[in-house]
């Protein structure tokens, strides 16, 4: 007689369920249509949210640092190639020491060989009141020594669930020595 393995027993009562109508069954479907009300989404609104981003990369304590590089980026006078990993502080006043709001994560990294030009990929994570867990995602160029930068803010979580619009950047306070930065951002958010 033969044995009765797991295996035998698998393929007897298994896998004639795999094949059956029950698991090809609607609530299994890949996609369907939802009503945007199923998802309390109501009326779009418009945020505008200001604050300090601090940038610090010098000294004992940095909140930016350089996590890779081109063979090229010492001689390259924009240090095209240098990727930065930042977690710097968002205040809601210019005073390093002011309220925290949030912390500006991500990579930003010099793309342009031509005049500093950065990629900005950064999530702004927000701590303060109703936008405490909430996230808005920021993608763009940041010609740092222009006057103002527009960059597009590219979605969001939870409060900006289906975010979208820009953010304006201006250096309040550059060290040239060290390369600290203080910068005022400008966000102006569609979200639900
Ligand atoms: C934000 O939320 C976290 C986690 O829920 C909580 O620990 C923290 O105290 C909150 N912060 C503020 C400023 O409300
Ligand atoms: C600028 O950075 C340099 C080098 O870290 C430092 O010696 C100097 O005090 C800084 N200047 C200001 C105004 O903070």
């Amino acid at each position: 007689m033969a044995m009765v393995t797991s295996k035998t027993l698998f393929s007897i009562f298994f896998i004639p369920l795999l094949f059956s109508p029950l698991v090809t069954s609607k609530e299994y479907s890949f996609d369907k249509s939802l009503s945007p009300k199923s998802l309390h989404l109501r009326k779009e609104k418009l945020s505008h949210l200001h604050f300090y981003f601090h940038d610090i990369v010098s000294g004992q304590n940095p909140t930016a640092v350089r996590v890779a590089q081109a063979p090229i980026t010492n001689k390259s006078p924009t240090a095209f190639g240098a990727v930065m990993m930042a977690d710097d502080p968002l205040t809601v006043g210019l005073e390093p020491n002011s309220k925290l709001v949030g912390k500006a994560q991500g990579i930003y990294a010099s793309a342009s060989q031509d005049e500093l030009g950065l990629l900005m990929v950064l999530n702004f994570a927000f701590m303060e009141g109703k936008y405490n867990g909430s996230t808005v995602s920021l993608l763009g160029r940041n010609a740092v020594f222009s006057g103002v930068r527009e960059m597009s803010i590219v979605g969001g979580s939870v409060v900006f669930r289906f975010a979208r619009g820009y953010a304006q950047a201006k250096t309040f306070w550059l060290n040239t020595t060290s390369g600290d930065a203080i910068v005022e951002y400008n966000l102006y958010v569609l979200h639900y």
